[in-house]
């Protein structure tokens, strides 16, 4: 999920709506400390920093694991976003879905120009692992199970777009500064 779609970058190439990996199930991480996946978790944290992001899933920058980061800030976009140090998510599950959803606009790195008003559920809980391989439960609540389960249908070759209800809840990024931003 990101808050500034016109920020690209030269050092990391984000995927793009419609490259074949963003199509992919994203294959579980077996090996949390190895090199390669610690690597691939400084990546992403320098690839959402780069795009000014709140989210960033390991297929959008190529690599077809079952891990992203979230990092929730406060912005003229997201005012009441709650400020998270950036974490790693590795091999997420959610083990239970509030039956209530609501709808609120997201963006996408890689659908970019674009934003989609996404009914997602409420409150999660969820397990995962962290960055230091060691399991975590938690209950996620509005915004941040907002980010999860954005990035976890990343995992599943999935992009926001394809959890709108309706096309009318598509709209051009620059109709959506004009019509929502303060
Ligand atoms: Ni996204």
């Amino acid at each position: 999920m990101n808050q500034n779609n016109t920020a690209n970058n030269n050092q990391y190439s984000i995927a793009q709506l419609g490259h074949p990996v963003l199509r992919k199930i994203a294959t579980r991480v077996e090996d949390i400390p190895s090199p390669e996946s610690q690597q691939l978790i400084e990546h992403m944290m320098l690839a959402v920093a780069q795009a000014g992001g709140v989210g960033i899933a390991a297929p959008q920058i190529h690599h077809s694991k079952r891990m992203f980061i979230m990092c929730s800030k406060p912005n003229a976009r997201y005012p009441d976003a709650p400020l998270m140090k950036p974490t790693a998510i590795i091999n997420p599950e959610v083990l239970y879905f509030s039956k209530e959803t609501e709808k609120d606009w997201e963006g996408c790195l890689s659908v970019p120009s674009m934003r989609g008003l996404v009914p997602r559920h409420k409150q999660i809980a969820v397990r995962y692992f962290n960055q230091q391989g060691k399991e975590q439960q938690k209950e996620l609540t509005g915004f941040i199970a907002r980010i999860f389960q954005h990035e976890l249908d990343h995992l599943n070759g999935l992009t926001f777009i394809d959890q709108l209800t309706s096309s009318q809840d598509l709209i051009s990024e620059v109709e959506w500064y004009r019509q929502f931003s303060k």
